[in-house]
């Protein structure tokens, strides 16, 4: 018979009591930064819990560590298929209980995270190109080894060990009115719901998915588990097709609201927290500020905690973000246009844009160019401004010294 939700949440409260033990032994307590800036922009009192700060970088290993601490001595190893963060989560807490551990990761996993994994001591297998391969030959090999599958989210003991993270901002946090938190298949709104209902029943959830992958907010409003089609995102986190059976059941109960972000509002997110705050953020560790920042939430009370739940992010990555978000602002622009081929006009173009505190990053001469008229030169130039007002005074200027520029 199933239990009760009353019993399911006890359940998950005491085990996450039970968990605080373990992760406050081998994890971090992580840090709470009140935000200045974000609590002037939307007018309450901002405060982010920094699981960025996490050990391997996310919060993944709090769920990790409790659930392999209670079967140890009852498995011959663990596996699982993820190619993020649950990968490392479970590879560190294999490594502090000294048991095998195998993750299988699809086979276009970025060199970053097989290197990550491997070095907490997993033994990492390349499998077939897409996440569902991956998880077929992981119950294949825990078949044929005994060695435990270790389910992302769908577990009771994973979500009590994310619920330290409310046990954690309980106390750090004095009475907030709301918290907001990232939703991939829910383990992590679960644990903390469960938690801090558990602590002040009035206190309000609100789940955050990308729009490209928005399983909960469909299966919410369906009123059943849906499997949705997911678009590539940012957040690659949060990522799951459907919810699972046991996080379906607390987030319907328990969360007050999901709402979806978009890409561009979830690489600004990125971006304000790196120029803003200073926090290194990935995809899915900022969607909770994406929602604040993009309006996506209608919080009733004062007192709002967001927890940047990861900050595992490829630099190649950020570099992209960054030239992404400094573009949509208008502060970074690129324009295009024909100067004659002869000595001066190239410094005078330059000129101009220098005079205005433009910072050039690029240019480019294409004299091959067949559009350009007789003895004149494409050229394009990229540059940094202080706002897109600025570009537009540039080329006003440019235009009244006879060059003809505009912006790409
Ligand atoms: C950084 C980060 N945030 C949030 C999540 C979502 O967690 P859950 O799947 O428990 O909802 C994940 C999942 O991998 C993650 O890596």
């Amino acid at each position: 018979m199933e239990v009760s939700l009353g019993e399911l949440v006890k359940k998950i409260f005491d085990g996450s009591k039970k968990a605080e033990k373990i992760v406050s032994k081998y994890a971090c307590r992580t840090p709470v930064e009140y935000s200045e800036m974000l609590s002037k922009l939307t007018d309450r009192e901002v405060y982010l819990k920094l699981e960025n700060l996490q050990k391997t970088g996310s919060f993944k290993i709090r769920g990790a560590l409790y659930k392999i601490s209670r079967v140890r001595d009852r498995v011959n190893g663990v596996v699982t298929a993820s190619a993020g963060n649950h990968a490392q989560g479970v590879a560190f807490a294999s490594s502090v209980f000294k048991i095998p551990c195998v993750v299988v990761m699809p086979e276009n996993a970025t060199i970053t995270k097989v290197e990550s994994t491997r070095n907490y001591g997993a033994e990492v297998i390349l499998h077939g190109r897409i996440y569902d391969d991956a998880e077929r030959r992981a119950l294949e090999i825990s078949e044929e080894r005994g060695y435990m599958l270790i389910h992302p989210f769908d577990d009771p003991d994973i979500i009590s060990g994310q619920g330290t993270i409310a046990l954690e901002m309980a106390e750090q946090i004095e009475d907030a009115d709301a918290v907001i938190v990232p939703v991939g298949g829910g383990g992590l709104i679960s644990g903390i719901s469960a938690v801090m209902k558990s602590v002040n029943p009035d206190v309000e959830i609100i789940g955050v998915e990308p729009e490209n992958a928005p399983k909960f907010a469909e299966s919410i409003k369906a009123g059943e588990i849906l499997s949705v089609e997911t678009r590539p995102t940012i957040a690659d986190g949060l990522v799951t097709k459907k919810p699972g059976k046991l996080t379906f059941r607390i987030v319907r109960e328990l969360v007050d609201r999901i709402v979806t972000v978009s890409e561009d509002e979830i690489a600004k997110a990125i971006h304000f927290l790196l120029e803003k705050e200073k926090i290194l953020a990935e995809g899915a560790g900022a969607v909770g500020v994406a929602a604040l920042l993009g309006n996506r939430v209608d919080v009733n009370g004062k007192k709002v905690a967001i927890v940047v739940s990861g900050g595992n992010i490829d630099l190649t990555a950020i570099y992209r973000l960054i030239i992404r978000a400094l573009a949509n602002s208008g502060r970074l622009a690129v324009i295009q246009g024909y100067v004659p081929d002869s000595p001066g006009n190239l410094s005078d173009v330059t000129g101009i844009i220098a005079r205005y505190r433009g910072n050039i990053i690029d240019v480019s001469h294409h004299r091959e160019d067949l559009k350009a008229p007789a003895w004149h030169t494409a050229l394009q130039i990229v540059f940094e401004v202080e706002s897109s007002e600025v570009v537009t005074k540039i080329l006003e200027e440019l235009k009244a010294k006879g060059y003809h520029f505009e912006r790409v």
